[in-house]
């Protein structure tokens, strides 16, 4: 178990709080359906559109190199949205299995084709595989939009399933000023916490696998 970023050579984005903050409540609403409007819609509503431009890459890089990925294994993306991860891992780690998991029906269907038929609907708090299937799993920004109880289970799911690495990334601050502009940014989250806190639920959920935090710049 072990506080790490795998998103570090994630491009950072600007996000205009200001924007945002005015757009909510309602639009929270709206993004809460993981539809159209959260991916594909107004800045506003989530995404303002969410495309595949290749951004994943060095992440997927990064995975590769850390956990040592090679072909045969299995990684399980968890909130795999239109599987950009999951398709940029299969590029650079060619023969791994990939397989992935999220609520939305409309991420699946707008899924990049060759990593499609790969993915689930479904929820992350009882996920449909076996126990210790998987070589690696995933799960970035997903786990915090369950409320506590739901994320506690999602936690422990991903426990069950891995047989190997699990790496979870979360909504989370490291100061009252991030924490402030977390709270008008976010659009969907219904768990978040400090570090401190968050290791306590991952503690509760029995989860013993890597971490990082999103933090709202
Ligand atoms: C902020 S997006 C992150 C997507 C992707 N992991 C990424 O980092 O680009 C949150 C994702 O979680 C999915 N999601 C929300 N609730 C979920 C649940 N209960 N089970 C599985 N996926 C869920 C949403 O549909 C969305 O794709």
């Amino acid at each position: 178990m072990a506080e790490i970023d795998l998103l570090d050579r994630y491009p950072r984005t600007t996000r205009d709080i200001a924007a945002r903050a005015a757009a909510v409540p309602a639009q929270r609403e709206i993004a809460k359906r993981f539809d159209r409007e959260y991916f594909d819609g107004e800045r506003g509503q989530g995404y303002g559109g969410y495309r595949y431009d290749g951004r994943w890459v060095p992440v997927a890089e990064r995975i590769r190199d850390h956990y040592r990925l090679t072909a045969g294994q299995r990684v399980l993306d968890v909130g795999c949205a239109k599987g950009f991860l999951l398709h940029d891992l299969r590029q650079v780690v060619p023969g791994l299995e990939v397989v992935g998991l999220d609520i939305s029906g409309y991420a699946i269907a707008q899924a990049v084709a060759d990593v499609r038929p790969r993915l689930v609907r479904g929820s992350a708090e009882c996920l449909p595989f076996a126990d210790r299937s998987v070589d690696l799993v995933i799960s970035i920004n997903t786990v915090h939009n369950l409320d506590r109880a739901a994320c506690r289970r999602a936690l422990a799911e991903i426990e069950r399933v891995s047989r190997g690495h699990r790496y979870v990334q979360v909504d989370s601050w490291l100061n009252e000023w991030q924490r402030e502009k977390f709270e008008r940014w976010q659009l969907t989250a219904l768990t978040y916490s400090d570090p401190a806190g968050w290791r306590r639920l991952f503690a509760e959920a029995g989860y013993r696998g890597d971490y990082y935090w999103t933090v709202t710049e």
